[in-house]
């Protein structure tokens, strides 16, 4: 059986994992997905439907019982609940910070790794990006980067993108990337064997050309 590639971007908030792995999939003809989807969705779902995020039975029957889907498309990975597309009210700071408030629970991540793993199958190839993508969810990947820029260009960054105001966009940032690094259950960390890329001096284009380079001479394509 031929084994389909699997690349993966893991990094803090705003290090550019998402624009990165989109244009990255472009020019491979790959697909990629955004694991924050699931959480963010999740997230979503949860307060909905009035769940205490804080309460990690709660949170794992939901991921069992709640109608909910992840779809990968090329512009963005989509987040469908009860058949209705939320992808627009889940990429929303609040939902970022609850997304990493859910992501503490052991046994909730746990329920989450076969619906990812499942990204795998039907695809020429897979990027995956997210906080725990080369440690947990594809340990096996064939090309691992872990992206990374000072907190202070990448709450610039995503106070551009969405209009708002840097400094809370700042200690928002901070405040998600302590929880996800500090976290008993797969913290975002540096996986072995991670090319560790920094960007806060290179634009968008100068980041993907690097990756680009290094997928095709280790992959050889
Ligand atoms: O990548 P993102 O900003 O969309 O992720 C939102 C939050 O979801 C992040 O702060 C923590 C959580 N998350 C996680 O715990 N594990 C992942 N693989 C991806 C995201």
């Amino acid at each position: 059986m031929k084994t389909i590639p699997v690349v993966t971007i893991d990094g803090p908030a705003a290090s550019g994992k998402t624009s990165v792995s989109r244009e990255l999939a472009q020019r491979l003809g790959w697909s990629w997905v955004s694991t924050g989807a699931f959480y963010r969705g999740l997230a979503y779902v949860a307060i909905k439907e009035k769940a205490n995020l804080d309460n990690e039975k709660e949170l794992v029957a939901l991921v069992h019982k709640a109608n909910w889907q992840v779809c990968m498309s090329p512009d963005r990975t989509q987040f469908l609940y009860n058949d209705k597309d939320v992808t627009d009210e889940i990429y929303k700071e609040e939902i970022g910070s609850a997304a990493s408030q859910i992501g503490r629970h052991k046994k909730f991540r746990e329920s989450l790794i076969t619906a990812q793993r499942n990204c795998v199958s039907k695809v020429n190839g897979l990027i995956a990006e997210g906080r725990d993508c080369g440690t947990v969810i594809f340990p096996m990947a064939q090309v691992k980067f872990y992206l990374t820029a000072k907190s202070e260009s990448r709450a610039q960054r995503r106070a551009d993108e969405q209009g708002a105001n840097l400094m809370q966009t700042l200690e928002a940032q901070k405040q998600r990337d302590k929880q996800d690094k500090n976290r008993a259950a797969a913290p975002l960390q540096i996986p072995e064997n991670a090319h560790i890329v920094d960007t806060s001096e290179w634009d968008l284009q100068q980041v993907i050309e690097h990756l680009d380079s290094i997928v095709r001479a280790e992959l050889k394509i």
